[in-house]
């Protein structure tokens, strides 16, 4: 049986469309279709339906955000670097008013500083980083949790 409030929007921002051409020690090597089955899978397994959703068109991220309450319950971001800086995504992500985890497949807090800032603090659930493609399972996990969604 599938709640009807079950519907999670996995968004990849800047860069993820070449995930597999990035620093395979830092990101594992695997695409962002490979990325996208895995998570497909997790969330049919939590009795979540997963859409998905990437850009390296800041506006048009925004503009996916400001339709996703028409979209779906609840959110799993990873704006990439965008997560550093723009506070026009997070304005976009407080409006829409949906619970979110943030992901990071690298662990943000042990590289350069500048990652560890996220403009997303306050906003998110919870943040997820440095546990590679596994962090969007328990990022889902989460979100199940959060919506009371019941496993079958
Ligand atoms: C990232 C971490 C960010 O700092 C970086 O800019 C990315 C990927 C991650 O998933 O580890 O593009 O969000």
């Amino acid at each position: 049986m599938t709640s009807a409030h079950n519907r999670v929007a996995v968004m990849h921002g800047v860069n993820f469309d070449v995930l597999e051409r990035r620093d395979p020690a830092i990101y594992g090597g695997l695409s962002l279709h490979e990325l996208e089955t895995k998570i497909q899978r997790w969330a049919r397994d939590l009795q979540l339906e997963a859409i998905f959703f990437q850009t390296n068109a800041e506006g048009e991220f925004v503009e996916y955000l400001h339709r996703l309450p028409d979209l779906c319950d609840a959110v799993v971001l990873n704006a990439g670097a965008w997560t550093h800086y723009s506070r026009a995504i997070a304005d976009a992500l407080e409006l829409t008013g949906l619970p979110t985890v943030e992901v990071h497949l690298s662990d943000v807090e042990s590289r350069q500083d500048w990652r560890r800032v996220s403009v997303f603090d306050g906003l998110v659930l919870e943040k997820v980083s440095g546990k590679g493609p596994d962090g969007y399972r328990d990022a889902l996990a989460a979100l199940a949790r959060h919506l009371d969604v019941a496993a079958g």
